[in-house]
């Protein structure tokens, strides 16, 4: 095998074995872990907790609580998060053609809450205010904003795929919140000591 063959990824390889072009396609309820072992094993998998945001046609803003939200490439930087389907963010994402990410910081579990439970006027309970390209910044919540600009989005299974190239990543003061078995958790840093790095850079 060639160097030239080895530095790009061939389409067919992203197909898994003996499924041909059907990979699309869910496999059976029955031939899959029931819903409680695969929650229980994903609580074991902590995370941060990000708010994510957009607006409606109308202006209206909208947001979710989010914990899939992962780092796809640096170069363009851009990042994915899933949603379910039938969201209302989901919607007003689709129609802004971009959406925020809000990473919360450690006092925020509150409002991890409360965007993780089917309330109306969430926004009538945090402070927020219009990022600069007139995203939902939750300022008081939030250690760190990402604006996002709409990439690929795909559905796979009840929720969709959502890719967003980042056009701004702004850092403020703060430690992050952590999410896993179940429960929200402050980051676990030794106090007077920095929760992150001290030069702002966000990594892979
Ligand atoms: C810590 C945490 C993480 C979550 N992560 C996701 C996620 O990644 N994707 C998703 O669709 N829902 C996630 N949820 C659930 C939604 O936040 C919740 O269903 C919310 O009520 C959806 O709002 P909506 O009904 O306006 O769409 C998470 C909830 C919590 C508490």
């Amino acid at each position: 095998m060639t160097a030239s063959m080895t530095s790009r990824i061939e389409h067919d390889r992203l197909v898994p074995p003996d499924r041909g072009d059907r990979h699309t396609e869910s496999a059976a309820p029955d031939e899959c872990a029931p819903p409680g072992d695969y929650t229980a094993l994903m609580g074991m998998f902590p995370t941060g907790v990000a708010v994510i945001t957009s607006v409606d046609g109308a202006g209206r803003p909208h947001g979710i609580t989010c914990s899939s939200l992962t780092s796809v490439t640096l170069s363009p930087p851009t990042l994915l998060v899933c949603i379910r389907s039938s969201s209302p963010t989901l919607d007003a994402l689709m129609t802004a053609g971009g959406f925020a990410v809000n990473l919360l910081h450690t006092g925020a579990s509150a409002t991890a809450t409360l965007f993780g439970t089917p309330v109306a006027d969430r926004f009538a309970r945090v402070g927020w205010r219009p990022s600069a390209t007139g995203l939902p910044w939750l300022h008081a919540d939030a250690l760190a904003l990402a604006e996002c600009r709409l990439g690929r989005a795909f559905p796979v299974g009840d929720h969709v795929v959502v890719l967003g190239e980042v056009l701004t990543a702004t850092r403020y003061d703060g430690a992050p919140l952590l999410y896993g078995l179940r429960q929200f958790l402050p980051w676990p840093a030794d106090p007077g000591r920095p929760a992150a790095p001290a030069n702002g850079e966000l990594h892979d």
